[in-house]
């Protein structure tokens, strides 16, 4: 007997039933034996994670949409992939986000890796981690140190105002003023967003690259390197940053303060900071332009009202009502956006029908602010820009509604942040007659869900020409 007859005489046979054997198991586990077996949905979706591949990644960035589907198939709960629900009753989102102190919440750990930011506040798993980072970030978020970014006096422009911020966070790069690097800076970050998608599938890629990311020019690192190459200095230099600021907080362990995590955390800031602020901008200005009877209706406001300081402008009815408008159609973070209950069992009773699920520890819940704020019971025409929604008590209810910055205790911690931006922006953009130049609809509205609202993909931006200053 030689080798040769062993392997193509029993290795082969032995290896095929081996494989049949776990691939079975894996089917029967997944369909009959699994703690989601009975939860409804697509058996694809069920039976192999290929599924959200397919909607995701071939697919540009679908799932989501793919998703809202499959709830007015199988409502309120489906099943997305072998581990994951969506849940797509507006009574359940405290629960999943928000369910009190005594509970707590999980990051879907795959899903986190896919961030490739791991040691950013946003890449924190643990509830505890989590409110740990965030306890170290929260000053320079708070009202108070918004007001002092933006003193009393004459309202800011938006070169002054996306100077400061990028500032702020010690890329010492005024974007504003060479609308070329900005534009490739837009670039980069659309390129870092979209490779998530093919991360949340192939992590041990991801690992890899991070592996060698230090010494292969062509990685996702160097997607972003010219943004954090500022961080590794920080150390030697006076500059005024976050990222300064935690690097010396003593008070801070080490592990918290190492170059990893403060390059993570500034890579995200900044993300999380500029981009999406730069949709939801592009997104109200676009509406602005596009119907002059909300444009009419601010600058009758802003008129009424004359408003020099932040903390005015703040009080506006009708701005803040675009405000919150501008949030719900900008979708927030545009993904699932799953909690883990790592402790406990969590329990949806379907009203319709009065059968009980029982979700174990460990599932991943979620739903999509698609699934919210494009809900046509709470929102009528939800795809129209109507400020008027958010008029007198049916619209203080609505607020509930509001997920643009999610929900609980890992709520965006920029808000105010991008709130003060929104109405000093708002109120500048009213000053100005703009006309659209070849734009539509197609270029700021919700087709792709790549973390944050992507319009068509051949898009350019939103462009418009100056015409005159208003009065
Ligand atoms: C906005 O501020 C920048 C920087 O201070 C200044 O150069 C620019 O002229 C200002 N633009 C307008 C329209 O006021
Ligand atoms: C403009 O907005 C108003 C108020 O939100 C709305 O009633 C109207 O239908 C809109 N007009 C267009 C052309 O979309």
């Amino acid at each position: 007997m030689t080798t040769g007859f062993v392997i193509s005489g029993y290795f082969l046979p032995i290896v095929g039933t081996l494989l049949i054997a776990y691939l079975l198991g894996t089917i029967v586990y997944r369909l009959c034996l699994h703690p989601l077996a009975g939860v409804p949905g697509p058996i694809l979706a069920a039976l192999t994670y290929w599924y959200e591949f397919y909607y995701d990644a071939i697919q540009p960035a679908q799932y989501v949409f793919k998703i809202q589907k499959l709830h007015k198939e199988f409502e309120p709960v489906v099943r997305t992939t072998p581990a994951e629900v969506s849940i797509a009753d507006l009574d359940f989102i405290d629960t999943i986000y928000s369910p009190g102190p005594s509970q707590k919440r999980d990051k879907d750990i795959e899903k986190v890796k896919a961030l490739v930011l791991d040691s950013s506040i946003g890449g924190a798993v643990g509830h505890d981690l989590h409110r740990r980072r965030r306890r170290a970030l929260s000053s320079f978020y708070s009202p108070r140190q918004v007001l002092r970014v933006a003193p009393d006096g004459e309202v800011l422009n938006l070169s002054d105002l996306y100077f400061g911020f990028a500032n702020d966070f010690g890329f010492d790069q005024n974007l504003m003023a060479g609308l070329p690097g900005a534009h490739t800076r837009r670039e980069n970050f659309n390129g870092v967003l979209r490779a998530v998608k093919l991360n949340s599938q192939f992590t041990w890629v991801r690992d890899l690259l991070r592996y060698l990311a230090r010494s292969l020019p062509l990685t996702l690192s160097s997607y972003i390197t010219p943004q954090t190459d500022t961080v590794g200095r920080v150390g030697q230099e006076n500059i005024n940053s976050i990222v300064h600021e935690l690097h010396n907080d003593h008070k801070l362990p080490q592990s918290e303060r190492s170059p990893r995590r403060l390059e993570d955390e500034a890579v995200l800031l900044l993300v999380a900071g500029t981009q999406s602020t730069q949709v939801a901008l592009s997104l109200v200005h676009y509406h602005l332009m596009a119907n002059s009877t909300i444009m009419a209706n601010l600058r009758a406001e802003l008129e009424s009202q004359p408003s020099s300081t932040l903390a005015q402008l703040l009080q506006l009815p009708y701005l803040n009502d675009v405000v919150q408008e501008t949030h719900r159609l900008a979708f927030g973070v545009t993904g699932r956006n799953a909690r883990v209950s790592p402790d406990q069992p969590t329990t949806y009773v379907d009203k319709s029908t009065a059968r009980t699920f029982t979700f174990p520890p460990g599932t991943s819940m979620s739903t999509s602010t698609l699934l919210v704020h494009a809900n046509e019971e709470i929102f009528p025409d939800p795809f129209a820009f109507d400020p008027g929604r958010w008029l007198g008590p049916a619209g203080a209810a609505r607020k509930n509604y509001q997920m643009g910055f999610s929900k609980g205790p890992r709520m965006c911690i920029g808000m105010h942040l991008v709130n003060a931006e929104m109405v000093i922006a708002i109120a500048a953009m009213a000053r100005w007659n703009l006309e659209l130049f070849a734009t539509s609809y197609e270029d700021v509205t919700f087709l792709h869900d790549y973390h944050i609202i992507t319009p068509r993909l051949d898009s350019k931006g939103v462009r418009a020409c100056v015409k005159s200053r208003a009065q």
